[in-house]
């Protein structure tokens, strides 16, 4: 595991970047596992800039994202998609039939995770798979006490994870409980995977996850048994660690 020190956010957010446009420079019709939340936005719009300045080709990019709400329309903006449109797809010259997201719309859960695995499986896994860190540990929504084997499932979303949520909608009442996520083995099945990692907040739990032992109870931890891991961490979240 290579943990790298950013100056800042937009340190953290280009140095990124550079790692994502690097695989897609060695191998142009790659699979990009990718992620929603606040700290990726920075990536993304590092690599909106680039592809405008003519530097990015993503018309043979084919992505996989980690999660979507359940139960949310693609076009509420709350939903994954609809982020996932708005930070980066709409932005570059991506083929959409070439971006998957779990369909939150599905209400079958196993009708849901099990397609979302057979797209997984067809396109050979991530080449490379961005992921942020929750302030419980968690990546994609793989919540403290989660069984390391799972592909993609339901999940209950933890009151942190709702609460940390809640951000983004209007009332507390409106956050959706439940979500598909890609499992840790999902996650784990990429061959490269680069973790973004930003603000004080983040300090105590980078250091649990990162240097700490290996654990259910603080699911990121597992990331120290892949052998491509990349985190980069601005100074603020790298804190004492
Ligand atoms: C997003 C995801 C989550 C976030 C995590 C950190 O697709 O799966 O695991 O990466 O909750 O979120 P932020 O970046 O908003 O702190």
């Amino acid at each position: 595991m290579k943990i790298i020190k950013a100056k800042d956010y937009y340190d953290m957010s280009r140095k990124a970047a550079n790692i994502i446009s690097a695989q897609i420079i060695m191998k142009p019709d790659c699979i990009l596992g990718l992620a929603t939340g606040s700290t990726p936005i920075g990536v993304y719009e590092q690599l909106v800039e680039w592809y405008g300045k003519g530097d990015l080709d993503f018309s043979q990019v084919t992505t996989i994202n980690l999660d979507e709400y359940k139960g949310i329309p693609k076009e509420d903006p709350h939903s994954y998609y609809y982020f996932m449109n708005d930070k980066l797809f709409d932005k570059v010259n991506i083929r959409k039939d070439h971006t998957y997201l779990p369909d939150g719309m599905e209400p079958d859960s196993a009708v849901a995770c099990q397609n979302y695995d057979s797209i997984i499986h067809s396109l050979g896994g991530a080449d490379l798979q961005l992921l942020g860190l929750g302030h419980n540990g968690h990546i994609g929504f793989n919540e403290p006490g989660i069984a390391f084997e799972k592909e993609t499932y339901c999940v209950n979303l933890s009151d942190q994870t709702i609460k940390a949520n809640m951000r983004f909608f209007a009332e507390e009442k409106d956050v959706p409980r439940q979500a598909y996520t890609m499992g840790i083995k999902s996650i784990m099945s990429a061959r490269k995977i680069l973790v973004v990692v930003s603000g004080s907040d983040k300090a105590e739990i980078l250091k649990k996850a990162f240097y700490g032992p290996i654990t259910p109870a603080v699911p990121a931890s597992v990331l120290q048994l892949h052998n491509d891991v990349t985190v980069i961490a601005d100074e603020a979240a790298y804190g004492e660690a």
